[in-house]
């Protein structure tokens, strides 16, 4: 009987077909358990969705490239873990869109920066970074104490947020306005800092 395996071989284009057979159905055992697994499509308890004004905070720290610099994203390592606190995992970010897990560090990580320093101090080192780290080569970001949110796309934004499964209830979405109008973009950039992983410390 001719040898199949040398039919295959020597058929460049039906090669390729195989190829690609098999390097789908790889990815795909892969990547579809995870779309199942509770530990990776479950928030973890204590997981609250932002408020609408950390919402407009994370937007700002989108808008002004915060990611360039700060990874929030924690790797099992004991250096990563004695510094910065508990891994972060993936039950921590089944609402984030997009994501902000980053890839460059040039500052710190700041998956749990939450609570780790006081409104005052974030509102000091970001209009100067250098007025509390002296050595620090972060820029300063002045301009978000000057300028005021009016609030206006927030419900829009939390009615999107929700039918990507966020929990926000009607009177959350109906209060967002009034919640953010009028706050600086410095108050929500900071409300947004304090809230980052304090699900889980
Ligand atoms: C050019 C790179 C760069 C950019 C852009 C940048 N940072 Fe930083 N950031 C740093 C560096 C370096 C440090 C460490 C020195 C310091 O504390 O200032 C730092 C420190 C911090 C810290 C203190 C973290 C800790 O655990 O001590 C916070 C909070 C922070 N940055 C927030 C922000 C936010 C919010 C933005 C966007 C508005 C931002 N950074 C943009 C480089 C950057």
């Amino acid at each position: 009987m001719k040898n199949v395996h040398e039919l295959v071989e020597k058929n460049t284009g039906l090669l390729a077909i195989m190829v690609l057979v098999v390097i789908s159905f790889g990815a795909l055992v892969e990547i579809v358990p995870l779309m199942y697994q509770k530990q990776t499509t479950e928030p973890v308890k204590g997981l609250e969705p932002y408020t609408a004004l950390q919402l407009e905070g994370r937007d700002i720290y989108i808008r002004e490239g915060c990611v360039g610099c700060h990874s929030q994203m924690i790797r099992p390592f004991r250096a990563e873990t004695e510094r910065y606190g508990h891994y972060s995992v993936a039950g921590e970010s089944v609402w984030e869109r997009p994501f902000l897990w980053g890839s460059k560090r040039t500052g710190p990580d700041l998956a749990r920066v939450g609570g780790r320093y006081s409104d005052e101090w974030h509102r000091v080192h970001l209009i100067n970074p250098r007025a509390v780290v002296p050595e620090s080569n972060m820029p300063g970001f002045p301009w978000l104490a000057e300028n005021t949110l009016d609030g206006e796309l927030t419900a829009k934004k939390m009615k999107v947020f929700r039918d990507f499964g966020v929990p926000y209830t009607d009177e959350q979405i109906a209060g967002a306005k009034d919640a953010v109008k009028g706050k600086t973009e410095m108050q929500a950039l900071i409300a947004y800092l304090q809230s980052l992983g304090t699900a889980l410390k």
